[in-house]
């Protein structure tokens, strides 16, 4: 089956066409166009997002078709939730009007479900079951993967998004948005001198139902570090704070991932989302984990940020599975993944 994917949940329209059955796929084409507008403001702004897509999906489009060298697809995948409403109604409506012209099938796509596949486009092995740390903008999540379509449900965040701790530890540090990358940058030339933040919901000895047992919790660290850029001479100790924060920001990440491969008995751990770009992230889980004989999986900075490609991925998986969208599909700010079980 080939498929078409979309992606405009937040700011990038992405579209990408692939080729495949069950795990055996081909990426054909990925184009991403990036809307560099939001750095002026330092953060997505909604409506001008919606509006740039509005602009670019047509040519974003025609674009991956070329660069795949087809016309034709056999179904369009699109991401309907989570994301900002408007920006994800565009490629919603492109994706009906596109399908229904066609008289194909369309299937909305949920955005971390996405994630969760863009590292199988890559490594053949990052296939369930597999423990899975979800970690971008908006969402932290720790899943435990039996198969494609069930996910149990660990761990998130109680407040701030992993990635939207480094964006806004950046703010704080005097860096441009998006932090996460400039953050790392510095951390990675850096010592953490003098300063140590806290490690959130990091206490010892606790047992699986404890509710921390797997949440992550960033807004502490985040005044920890508010703290210390107030009381220091941030010129001088900018690369020092950096690298304390994310010491911190990692250290708990590693940790209640191991906890996770730990309870479930799993053998292989799939990194997805932006801040899975992070080296020093994907480093200390490979260190940690490798000596239990566990394979850590990350994606390209390509794929492991938005794009359309695992957007069109785990669409191929729903639509071999016969399901397809009614022509009302609708757009969702917010919506838990399909197939999610508590844990
Ligand atoms: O998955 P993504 O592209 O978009 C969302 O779905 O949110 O993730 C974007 C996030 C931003 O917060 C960005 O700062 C972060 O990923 N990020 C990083 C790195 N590269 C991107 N965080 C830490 N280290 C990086 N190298
Ligand atoms: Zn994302």
């Amino acid at each position: 089956m080939r498929v078409l994917g979309i992606e405009t949940s937040c700011d990038e329209t992405s579209a990408a066409v692939l080729d495949g059955t069950g795990n055996d796929v081909s990426l054909r084409s990925l184009v991403i166009l990036s809307q560099d507008v939001h750095a002026i403001f330092g953060g997505v702004v909604p409506e001008i997002a919606s509006r740039a897509h509005l602009t670019a999906i047509v040519p974003v489009v025609e674009r991956a078709l070329s660069d795949a060298g087809v016309d034709m697809v056999d179904a369009v995948a699109v991401t309907n939730a989570p994301g900002l409403v408007g920006a994800l109604l565009v490629g919603v409506s492109f994706a009906k009007a596109f399908a229904f012209a066609r008289g194909i099938p369309v299937i909305g796509v949920h955005h971390m479900e996405g994630h969760l596949f863009a590292t199988a486009l890559e490594h053949p092995g990052a296939v369930p079951p597999f423990t899975a740390l979800l970690v971008s903008g908006g969402h932290t999540l720790l899943l435990d993967v039996e198969s494609w379509g069930r996910y149990r449900l660990l761990g998130r965040t109680r407040d701030d998004a992993a990635g939207e701790a480094f964006d806004k530890v950046a703010k704080l540090l005097g860096l441009p948005y998006p932090g996460g990358p400039h953050v790392e940058r510095l951390a990675t030339a850096s010592d953490a001198g003098a300063f140590r933040f806290p490690r959130p919901m990091l206490r010892r000895n606790q047992l699986p139902a404890d509710p921390d047992f797997y949440d992550v919790s960033f807004s502490g660290l985040k005044t920890a570090v508010l703290n210390a850029v107030k009381t220091s001479d941030l010129e001088r100790d900018r690369g020092a704070i950096a690298r304390a924060f994310q010491d911190s920001l990692i250290e708990t990440l590693v940790e209640k991932t191991v906890r996770a491969v730990r309870e479930h008995g799993r053998e292989r751990v799939v990194l997805g989302g932006g801040v899975a770009c992070n080296a020093t992230l994907v480093r200390a889980m490979r260190a940690r984990l490798g000596t239990r004989g566990v394979d850590v999986f990350a994606p390209s900075a390509r794929l492991a940020t938005d794009n359309a490609a695992m957007i069109a991925r785990a669409g191929l998986f729903h639509l071999e599975r016969g399901e397809r969208a009614a022509l009302d599909l609708n757009a969702f700010a917010a919506q838990p993944i399909p197939g999610l079980v508590a844990a």
